[in-house]
């Protein structure tokens, strides 16, 4: 199996100004100076540039939390890939459960956003999972499945390992319900089937696990031989929790 090297994201969601984001690089960089992890900070398209220029020269690379899927156009409010490219963003947090309930985003709108972050050179990171309804119906995999495939619709198969994966049960955000470590495994040993069957040379495929990840809880995921990283909200806003997240994988 080909090493998978460690993800760890801090989804900030609609939290801090640019003076915050730059306080939190300025505490987060001495704590994580010897690591070999991946470590991607997603703040709001404010802090980007803040961000990129703060973390030059570290570990950190940088993620929006969502873009549109034409390069420009009459989409007022929006903004696209390559506006992102352009200041040094490396990655994109695409199909965010909180983005797919609150403001309508559909699979067809993500089959479409996927190849447009690939194209612009971004790494999307597609996140994906179950709500506690679908869980107790015993339909997690038809999620997770039914998701993937629209999803990854227009992605040809050799472009897959490109793409970071997010296995995000929406009973576990913000909630303080973690997976379970046998729950979580096999959610993320599924998705890595699906990928497979879909061409991607699978085993070289970061899939993450988000959903009240904390110091506390994250060793034990991360230990799991199909979770190679974690999405971390509200524990990412603190410096000394995303950095012992970070420490743990
Ligand atoms: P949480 O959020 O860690 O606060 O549960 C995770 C996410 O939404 O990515």
């Amino acid at each position: 199996m080909p090493d998978r090297t460690p993800y760890i994201a801090a989804n900030w969601k609609m939290h801090k100004t640019v003076a915050e984001a730059a306080a939190f690089v300025d505490a987060l960089l001495p704590r994580i100076a010897a690591t070999h992890h991946d470590v991607v900070i997603c703040p709001s398209y404010l802090a980007l540039n803040e961000v990129v220029e703060r973390s030059r020269g570290s570990a950190v690379r940088v993620a929006a939390q969502n873009m549109h899927e034409e390069q420009s156009g009459a989409f007022t409010g929006e903004v696209s890939a390559p506006m992102l490219a352009e200041l040094g963003v490396e990655a994109v947090v695409l199909g965010h459960s909180e983005r797919r309930q609150h403001f309508n985003e559909t699979d067809e709108a993500l089959a479409r956003k996927v190849p447009a972050a690939l194209a612009a050179g971004l790494e999307p990171i597609l996140c994906v999972g179950e709500s506690e309804e679908a869980r107790d119906a015993e339909q997690t995999e038809a999620v997770l499945e039914r998701q993937l495939q629209a999803d990854l619709a227009a992605v040809e198969s050799g472009a897959l390992a490109g793409i970071v994966i997010a296995y995000e049960p929406i009973w576990a955000i913000g909630t303080g319900r973690t997976a379970t470590p046998e729950q979580a495994q096999e959610a993320c040993a599924f998705i890595r089937d699906v990928l497979r069957e879909r061409g991607a040379v699978a085993d070289s495929v970061r899939i993450l696990y988000g959903g009240s990840v904390k110091p506390a809880n994250a060793a034990e995921l991360l230990a799991q031989p199909d979770i190679d990283g974690a999405l971390v909200g509200g524990a990412s806003l603190d410096p000394g929790e995303f950095a012992a997240i970070v420490d743990s994988a």
